[in-house]
């Protein structure tokens, strides 16, 4: 069975973007691969170094909410980045044969220096990101890793160290190929891209009445501005998401009423928001379930470092006798 691993940022509760973009790919992975996926809480310090504080709960609130969304324990290793050293390890030795300019011309690294000003990101972390992602990746041999497509140069990142390492000291890792998540584009309730810090998203703990509220008011096609106006579904924010959870006949009926104006957006907008809802409905019952139960969490991310921990030590003896340490 091939190897997958892929981690995320401790940024507070999921929305549908997280969903649809990432989520529901790992869900499906577990059936076919090996699976380790983590909590990337020291990548969170890379920019977050000045005010940590919050981390530690982020990371138990977002493995509840993996978990209700259905990554299953029994089928995947979940853990937390900082409670495995060992990637603290690869890292440091990763960074001594890790070539700055590669770093410097990151695109990612580039748009993020860009993007946060308002932060200092001069700093020798946050250059290295890259090298500790490719840490991450190449502790368990992974074979894919599943990102979307802004992650997808530090996974080339990782594929050039690991062609450096192995040229040094012997094959001792397998080139890791990206698994690039088709993202069906989500856009947020403005119609940009969905995301926590344009506060436009849709939470998956959201209640129904908020989901409804948030959704009825979500951008439509602009050339309808009145009920009696045609519009377009192709031209809409709102209908990417009546693709995603209407059914067929449904999306048909809506399109047509669209472009004749025969249904109003409000009442187009319910036929999907119905399904929205009822689509969550497992997910927070799930969510309540482990909210009583913050013992279960602290045991699944327990039981995840140690499996992996064990597997980072195997990885690490190997590589401390290549490197004759
Ligand atoms: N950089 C990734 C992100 O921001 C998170 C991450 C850290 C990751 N280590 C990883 C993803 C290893 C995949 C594999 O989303
Ligand atoms: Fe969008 Fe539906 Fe309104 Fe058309 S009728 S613009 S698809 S919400």
């Amino acid at each position: 069975m091939e190897t997958i691993v892929s981690g995320a940022r401790p940024t507070g509760l999921l929305h549908l973007g997280h969903l649809h973009g990432a989520l529901r790919n790992w869900v499906g992975l577990q059936e076919d691969y090996r699976c380790f996926f983590f909590i990337a809480d020291w990548h969170a310090l890379t920019t977050d170094y000045q005010s940590p504080d919050g981390i530690m709960e982020s990371t138990r609130a977002m493995v509840a909410e993996w978990l209700s969304v259905g990554l299953d324990p029994a089928r995947c290793t979940i853990f937390r980045q900082s409670d495995v050293k060992e990637h603290a390890e690869l890292h440091l030795l990763l960074s001594m044969l890790t070539p700055v300019s590669w770093l410097e011309r990151n695109p990612t690294y580039k748009e993020q220096l860009r993007e946060l000003s308002e932060r200092d990101l001069s700093t020798y972390g946050f250059l290295g990101y890259p090298v500790l992602q490719a840490a991450d990746i190449i502790m368990y041999k992974a074979h894919r890793v599943p990102v979307g497509v802004d992650q997808a140069p530090h996974v080339e990142l990782t594929r050039e160290i690991v062609r450096r390492f192995n040229s040094f000291y012997g094959p001792v890792f397998p080139e890791p190929e990206v698994l690039l998540t088709e993202t069906q584009r989500l856009p947020g309730l403005d119609g940009r891209k969905m995301s926590k810090s344009y506060g436009n998203s849709v939470l998956l703990a959201d209640p129904p009445e908020t989901i409804d509220k948030k959704l009825s008011r979500m951008v439509t096609d602009t050339a309808r501005a009145r009920r009696t106006d045609p519009g377009e579904p192709e031209k809409c924010p709102a209908f990417n998401l009546h693709k995603i959870y209407c059914t067929p006949e449904e999306i048909r009926e809506v399109s047509e009423g669209c472009r004749s104006a025969g249904i109003g957006c409000l009442d187009c907008k319910k036929v999907m928001i119905r399904h929205v809802i009822d689509d969550l409905e497992p997910f927070r019952e799930k969510k309540a379930y482990y909210e009583k139960r913050p013992d279960d969490i602290r045991d699944v991310i327990a039981e995840g470092n140690r499996v992996a921990g064990d597997e980072a030590a195997a990885t690490m003896s190997e590589v401390r006798s290549v490197l004759t340490l």
